[in-house]
């Protein structure tokens, strides 16, 4: 079972098409609860089988909730794919410190809690023998 953040578009509905494609079974993870639901119609629409879960990975109980949701539903959780991202173009002289901390905090701060929420619940697979 793969648990995939940013699916609602991109490289996360693409990833969601391709391990459905190999036979994972899927969960959908996004801010954007219109686009997981679309990623989710394709995916079950090419014959996998996919869970729609919004939230943020930047929100500790969301991020701790898709990996609960995901083990509730599946049964376990094998694979975590992080793409919810954020990203613009900018130079630093005119990047604002607001801006700077919100990427840090999605792209950086919401990879680790969806890293530690998931090792907390599947701890078997990557605890050191
Ligand atoms: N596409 C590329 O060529 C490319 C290249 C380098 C880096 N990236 C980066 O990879 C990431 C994914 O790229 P993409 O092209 O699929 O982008 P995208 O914008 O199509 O998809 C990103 C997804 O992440 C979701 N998201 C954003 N913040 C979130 C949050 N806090 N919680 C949950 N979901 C959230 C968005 O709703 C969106 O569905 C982005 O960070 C992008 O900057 C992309």
């Amino acid at each position: 079972m793969a648990l995939i953040t940013g699916a609602a578009s991109g490289i996360g509905r693409a990833a969601a098409l391709r391990l459905a494609a190999d036979g994972l079974r899927t969960s959908c993870f996004d801010l954007d609860a219109a686009g997981v639901a679309e990623t989710v119609d394709a995916v079950v629409g090419a014959g996998g089988e996919a869970l729609a879960i919004e939230g943020s990975v930047t929100d500790e109980v969301a991020a701790k909730n898709a990996v609960a949701a995901t083990i509730d539903h599946f049964g376990s959780l094998d694979v975590l794919v992080n793409v919810a991202g954020i990203g613009h173009y900018s130079h630093a002289d005119t990047e604002t410190l607001e801006a700077w901390n919100r990427t840090i905090e999605v792209n950086l701060t919401g990879m680790f809690l969806m890293c530690r929420s998931a090792c907390r619940n599947s701890w078997s697979a990557v605890a050191p023998s």
